[in-house]
């Protein structure tokens, strides 16, 4: 069993084509029956081998077996544990081709997004839709491609990890939020003024996962005075 101490914050990431176990059967029928929505079956393949690892990293953390987790979504579709007495176990999933990532934190609102690197075409519409003014020209004035594709990723991953910890989705108008570096290279969360605040405390950080993949994670944290970062450890499946 692993513990998750309340001051921590555990990633776990899996190669879903590497994964060992992908038995659909441990899947509850709404999976079952998303997994059998997919065109395509790479697609399906994605989602079962998704929701099949986070069903075994939940079970690390618990004495539930992988197909007794139980779910909840609440109006946005941000899904929680239903099983009683195991709601303190808070956890976001993120998949696309190549990598899976599950966050995992104790009694605290966490997201995780993880995005493969791809080359963009449509870059400046991107970034005007779903950036702030300031995160935008911080991408397009970068002075060569992969500079703005890294800076692109960079805050994308950001922003989806921020909207999915608060479990609103699109809701969140994504131009009124900023995400800023300081000098020592940290970042930082600026609001516009008639943007909505929850009232949390957040640590985020993003990092690029070998050539082919970004992520970045977001968790809600005790207070905005206290120094001490919650303590973050990444496990590869
Ligand atoms: C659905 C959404 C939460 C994430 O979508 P995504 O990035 O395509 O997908 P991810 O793989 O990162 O996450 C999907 C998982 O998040 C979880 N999830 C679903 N709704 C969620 C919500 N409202 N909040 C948090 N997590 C949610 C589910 O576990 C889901 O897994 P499933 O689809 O296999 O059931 C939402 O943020 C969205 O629609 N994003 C669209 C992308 C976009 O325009 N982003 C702008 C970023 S700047």
């Amino acid at each position: 069993m692993l513990s998750l101490a309340t001051d921590e914050v555990h990633i776990h990431l899996l190669r879903p084509e590497l994964a060992k176990e992908t038995d659909e059967k441990i899947l509850d029928s709404a999976e079952q029956q998303r997994a059998q929505s997919f065109k395509f079956k790479k697609d399906r393949d994605l989602y079962v081998a998704a929701h099949v690892f986070l069903r075994q990293v939940l079970s690390r953390y618990a004495a539930v077996s992988k197909k007794d987790w139980q779910f909840v979504s609440n109006a946005y579709g941000k899904p929680a544990i239903a099983n009683l007495s195991y709601g303190w176990l808070q956890f976001n999933l993120s998949h696309t081709h190549g990598r899976v990532a599950c966050a995992v934190a104790h009694n605290r609102a966490v997201g995780i997004d993880v995005e493969q690197h791809r080359y963009l075409s449509e870059l400046p519409l991107l970034c005007r839709s779903a950036f702030s003014s300031l995160e935008a020209e911080n991408v397009l004035s970068a002075p060569h491609r992969d500079i703005q594709i890294q800076r692109f990723f960079s805050y994308w991953t950001l922003k989806e990890a921020y909207i999915k910890a608060r479990g609103m989705g699109l809701s969140l108008p994504l131009q009124q939020f900023s995400f800023v570096q300081d000098t020592h290279q940290n970042w930082q969360l600026h609001y516009s003024p008639n943007f909505q605040d929850d009232g949390k405390n957040w640590q985020f950080s993003t990092c690029r996962l070998g050539r082919d993949h970004h992520l970045a994670y977001c968790v809600q944290t005790d207070d905005s005075t206290s120094s001490k970062a919650l303590r973050v450890r990444v496990m590869e499946a």
